[in-house]
């Protein structure tokens, strides 16, 4: 690709992950897949740049990082989950991770972000939740060398879920994703609903960054 962005992966022809992290099965990749990656591509880095996900992401991180990550998550899973499409137990398994942690679920504030309201932005919201499945087995290596926290173990249950299954839960969401596109869900309005949760996050991350978490 011109832009120099690796097909297989959407990442720049430089990037490397530090190690291998993950055996996604290879897929021809669709129109709204692509242009959902070229869209959300300079946001992912941003998040992963940031506050307590950028601590996360460089493997230097203590448990108070996790915790403030933890926290970022629940902010923006609160409106989401008030949409009955994306229901998930996120709420209920990042709450109870907190608690473990010893942290306060209950003065998480929601983020200012409205449930999706059709189709098209749940597709686009279930493409950043269901795409940051594929970084959380990274994550959660790195939570079990770092602090000693098995998946699924108390404080742990959100990553473990969100890994569980990934390999196979992605490509089936983007089959589907490019079949319902096909059948006439708007495009523009999914990417939108993509960036537009990216940005959140981005914005939630930077929050906590600038209150010392
Ligand atoms: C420290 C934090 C994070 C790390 C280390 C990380 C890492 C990764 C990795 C390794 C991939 C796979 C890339 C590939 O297959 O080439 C990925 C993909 C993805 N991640 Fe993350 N991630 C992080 C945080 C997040 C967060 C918080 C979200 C959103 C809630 C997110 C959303 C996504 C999405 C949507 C994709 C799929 C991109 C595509 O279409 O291929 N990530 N991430």
């Amino acid at each position: 690709m011109g832009s120099g962005v690796e097909p297989s992966t959407g990442r720049g022809a430089g990037w490397e992950p530090e190690r291998p992290v993950h055996r996604i099965p290879a897929l021809a990749t669709t129109h709204i897949h692509a242009r959902l990656r070229a869209a959300t591509r300079a946001l992912h880095a941003r998040v992963e740049a940031c506050g307590p996900f950028g601590r996360l992401a460089s493997g230097d991180f203590a448990r108070a990082d996790y915790r403030a990550a933890l926290e970022v998550l629940l902010a923006v899973a609160r409106p989401l989950e008030r949409c009955p499409a994306l229901a998930a137990g996120r709420v209920e398994r990042l709450v109870a991770d907190l608690r473990a942690l010893g942290a306060e679920p209950e003065a998480v504030a929601p983020a200012a972000l409205q449930p999706p309201a059709g189709e098209a932005e749940v597709l686009g919201a279930r493409y950043v939740l269901e795409g940051s499945a594929l970084g959380a087995s990274v994550l959660l290596r790195r939570l079990g060398e770092r602090l000693g926290l098995a998946p699924g173990a108390p404080g742990c249950s959100y990553l473990g879920a969100v890994a569980a299954g990934a390999e196979q839960r992605w490509p089936a969401f983007l089959r589907h994703l490019a079949e319902r596109v096909d059948a006439g869900v708007d495009a523009e309005r999914t990417v939108a609903a993509a960036v537009g949760l990216f940005e959140v996050l981005v914005g939630c991350a930077r929050t906590a960054q600038a209150v010392g978490r």
